[in-house]
């Protein structure tokens, strides 16, 4: 059987529309040059094996903890979490999440300020690259932070939406101030109605 080649997903908005909080040089290296070589690394790395035919997700959750696969894994979970972070943004987020997540926010945190506390904490705090996560464990909102290219997807539980901190999402336009970047996702870019949908 021949192989079905990953593709690299398109942009669910223009490369601009994201400016001023991520400029449109940022997104455009990001996603064409990251996240696209991402896609090419991964085609390169599984033609003609065992995996070729899998899923992008079949593969993440097949090589994940595998040393002997981590270029695989690493390149394929990159894909995915590159995805689900461009869908975690919007032109139109930030303001107040839809009434279900909002009332799943509220029994899990408090309130909304102490979640976008904890999501920024996370985001500050993970140690060099990385992702921070809202997620659902069971029947309850948390805050998760991954290391370079790690995913909930392994752990048990459903993510909800993401914030890329590796330097690559931000240097451009923040240098080295990651909590301006971090920030100003959270205050003006976070999609809520897509974290939404993923309750399920
Ligand atoms: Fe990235």
């Amino acid at each position: 059987m021949s192989n079905t080649p990953h593709t690299l997903p398109p942009l669910p908005y223009a490369e601009d529309a994201l400016d001023p909080v991520i400029s449109a040089r940022t997104v455009g290296i990001h996603y064409g040059k990251h996240h696209k070589t991402y896609v090419n690394n991964l085609n390169n790395l599984i033609a003609d094996t065992e995996l070729a035919d899998l899923s992008l997700q079949e593969i993440i959750t097949k090589t994940a903890g595998q040393a002997s696969k981590a270029g695989i894994f690493n390149n394929s979970a990159q894909i995915w979490n590159h995805t689900f972070y461009w869908n975690s943004l919007s032109q139109k987020g930030g303001g107040e999440p839809p009434l279900i997540l909002k009332q799943k926010i509220e029994s899990s945190f408090g309130d909304l300020d102490s979640c976008k506390k904890e999501l920024a904490t996370a985001a500050m705090t993970q140690f060099g690259s990385g992702w921070a996560w809202l997620v659902m464990n069971g029947d309850k909102l948390e805050v998760a932070k991954t290391a370079n290219a790690e995913s909930p997807l392994s752990m048990g539980v459903k993510p909800l939406l993401v914030i890329d901190v590796w330097e690559h999402a931000y240097y451009l336009d923040y240098e080295n101030r990651r909590i301006e970047y971090v920030n100003a996702v959270i205050e003006k870019l976070i999609n809520w109605g897509f974290a939404e949908d993923n309750l399920g």
